[in-house]
């Protein structure tokens, strides 16, 4: 039986912080306001001429050299984003240019915040069904180009960060059980516009434009609770264990109040939790990598552990997972 592992996990995050005394000087917030409802203190921006593809070749080097596997070695490159730098050519391919994976396919996935478990659920695939042994899944997203910063609801939320993982082929181990699903009825409660001409949804934003996300929060909010943690259960119970025994949840962060929600319901308690959403908000799929990248560097995951990536987002989608590590 042919199992996949990460086996290799890299993070980036651009130099520019806004923090919340920078919110507060463009938007009528307060740190105490974003503090008590979201959790965020801090965002990274990317500077003007850094975009996604460039921050996802970052990440993507960083997980080679993390798995000590060569860009020549991946055979397929999934990347992940809700704000590409093209439509085509895709940032996959981009990125297999710029750090030379001359071997691989590529292509991008959009299943917003859920894209790193739903691109593992893909990569376990293609590595079960033995049609390759090292994949690349990259997440990445410049959410700051996509942001209304008139927006107060929203412009506290978001962050840019990208985060990749070599998956390989092993007999150990690896990624046990999957599940990926999705709600299209609430395809209108988080919205970026593409070529559609849709005035209700351009009107909706505070700034009218066409670029922005737009975001039902409440609505969201409740979904997301909901989802992540009913998906989790589900996901453990399908890999024949209990929630006793895993040793960590990396969740995506996108509000803690709905990451306490969310573990209450799974019958856990915060130590079993990792969170970057003080210092990176939310950066969409990459919040998932980014903190697992920092919580293996940080000794927070031990080898045999079995842990939890669960995620949500705009879609509406979910994806959680159970692996060894
Ligand atoms: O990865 C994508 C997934 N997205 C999410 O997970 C987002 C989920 N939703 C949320 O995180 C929350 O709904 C928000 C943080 C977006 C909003 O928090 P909330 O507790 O749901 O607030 P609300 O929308 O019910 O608004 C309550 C009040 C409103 O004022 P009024 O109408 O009561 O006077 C808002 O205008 O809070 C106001 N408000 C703010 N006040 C100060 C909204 N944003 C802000 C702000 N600062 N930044």
């Amino acid at each position: 039986m042919v199992n996949a592992k990460i086996i290799g996990l890299g993070g980036y995050v651009p130099e520019k912080i806004y923090d919340n005394a920078y919110m507060e000087s463009i938007v009528d917030t307060s740190d105490e306001w974003i503090t008590r409802r979201t959790g965020v203190k801090e965002r990274h921006i990317s500077a003007d001429n850094e975009y996604t593809t460039d921050m996802a070749a970052i990440a993507a080097k960083r997980a080679l050299e993390n798995a000590g596997v060569s860009a020549e070695e991946i055979e397929l490159i999934i990347l992940a984003t809700v704000t590409p730098d093209y439509f085509t050519p895709s940032c996959a391919c981009v990125v297999q240019n710029s750090i030379g994976a001359v071997n691989a396919a590529a292509f991008d996935i959009n299943a917003a915040c859920s894209s790193f478990v739903t691109g593992l659920t893909i990569a376990k695939q293609f590595i079960a069904s033995e049609t390759y042994k090292k994949i690349l899944v990259v997440c990445a997203d410049t959410l700051s180009k996509a942001t209304d910063y008139n927006d107060r609801a929203t412009c506290v939320l978001f962050g840019d960060a990208a985060g990749a993982a070599v998956v390989a082929a092993t007999d150990e181990p690896g990624i046990i059980a999957t599940e990926i699903g999705a709600d299209g009825t609430g395809c209108k409660s988080i919205t970026q516009l593409a070529y559609r001409d849709d005035e209700e949804e351009v009107e909706k934003r505070v700034s009218h434009d066409k670029k922005s996300i737009w975001m039902a929060g409440q609505a969201v909010m409740k979904f997301a609770v909901k989802a992540m943690a009913d998906s989790t259960l589900r996901v453990v119970e399908k890999a024949g264990l209990t929630m006793d025994d895993i040793a960590l949840v990396v969740p995506h962060q996108a509000n803690y109040r709905i990451v306490e929600s969310a573990i209450k319901r799974m019958g856990i308690t915060d130590d079993k939790i990792y969170l970057t959403l003080e210092k990176y908000g939310n950066t969409s799929a990459s919040c998932i990598p980014v903190a697992l990248s920092e919580a293996a560097a940080a000794g927070r995951i031990k080898k045999g552990d079995k842990i939890v990536l669960v995620g949500f987002g705009g879609g509406l989608t979910w994806g959680a997972l159970v692996m060894q590590w």
